[in-house]
């Protein structure tokens, strides 16, 4: 529950924050309500209503649907860019790829999970990573599940169509070259061999997995706004559709875990670097 002590609670915010918490898990707190307010006003206007307020009183008086899901969505951030910290990226190269291939060369099968992928950028890195830099997976049934609940993202993510200044945070001359096909209208497509590993989808991270069998999952810079008992929820989905004990899961660098009936952490590389621990085996 919200407390108002230190912050004053505009009375429409309250309510429709806690709503946000529990459908999408994001807890979002009292100050940052402005929020509410700049991301709401222009839905609002796209719906004909006077402003946010009317909007949110609009949603009170309903039972959750597509409306609220709509202002839901609004409030999550979707701060992405390509490699986004460089030093995971190494950390997954030199430390997790290695194993999880050397677990997966048997099946020549590589399932990978990028949760919260936002518009993407995070799939294709991972892509190129392994077409560079692990040839070998060429010839392997490679499958990037993309997921993230924000439709709006989902769309960019599954175009996998990115404009020349996205493409400059974090990728090389060469990597854009190599990697991207140049539009008619200047911006750029993700090249057809990747783009087949890349599958992307809707998914709350609150609702129970549809897909297993991972051997790698990113869920990178998602659950720091979560509240620990919703966090643990999703480790413990996170947890069951992993491959087996071994797997191996990347979180944001600064992030970290208290599941340690669930996960093992390796401290001695850079980056959130756990595996599934194997007592569940
Ligand atoms: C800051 S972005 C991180 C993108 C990428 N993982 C990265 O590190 O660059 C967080 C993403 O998590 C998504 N997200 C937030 N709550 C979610 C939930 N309950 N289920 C699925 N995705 C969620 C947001 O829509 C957003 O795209």
């Amino acid at each position: 529950m919200f407390k108002s002590e230190t912050v004053q609670v505009w009375p429409e915010t309250g309510p429709f924050l806690e709503q946000v918490e529990q459908h999408l898990g994001l807890a979002l707190g009292l100050e940052k309500q402005y929020l509410v307010a700049s991301r709401l006003q222009p839905i609002a206007r796209a719906r004909g209503m006077e402003d946010w307020r009317a909007l949110l009183r609009s949603l009170s008086q309903s039972p959750v649907g597509e409306l609220h899901w709509a202002c839901f969505e609004a409030m999550t951030t979707q701060e992405t860019r390509f490699f986004r910290d460089d030093f995971c990226f190494e950390t997954l190269r030199h430390t997790v790829l290695p194993e999880v291939l050397e677990r997966a060369r048997s099946r020549r099968v590589l399932k990978v999970w990028s949760a919260g992928t936002s518009t993407g950028q995070e799939a294709c890195s991972l892509a190129i990573l392994l077409y560079d830099h692990f040839p070998e997976v060429r010839d392997w049934q490679v499958q990037i599940w993309a997921t993230d609940i924000c439709e709006q993202t989902l769309a960019q993510a599954q175009a996998a169509r990115y404009s020349g200044q996205e493409l400059d945070k974090g990728l090389s001359s060469e990597q854009k070259s190599r990697h991207f096909l140049i539009q008619p209208d200047g911006h750029f497509s993700l090249a057809p061999q990747l783009k087949r590993w890349i599958g992307v989808a809707r998914h709350n991270l609150l609702d129970p997995v549809p897909e297993t069998g991972f051997d790698l999952v990113l869920l990178r810079n998602v659950l720091i706004y979560f509240r620990a008992n919703q966090k643990s929820q999703v480790l413990r989905c996170v947890h069951q559709s992993m491959s087996a004990a071994g797997a191996s899961l990347i979180l944001g660098a600064s992030e970290t875990i208290f599941e340690h009936d669930l996960f093992i952490q390796h401290k001695a590389a850079r980056g959130g670097y756990f595996t599934r621990h194997d007592k569940f085996s």
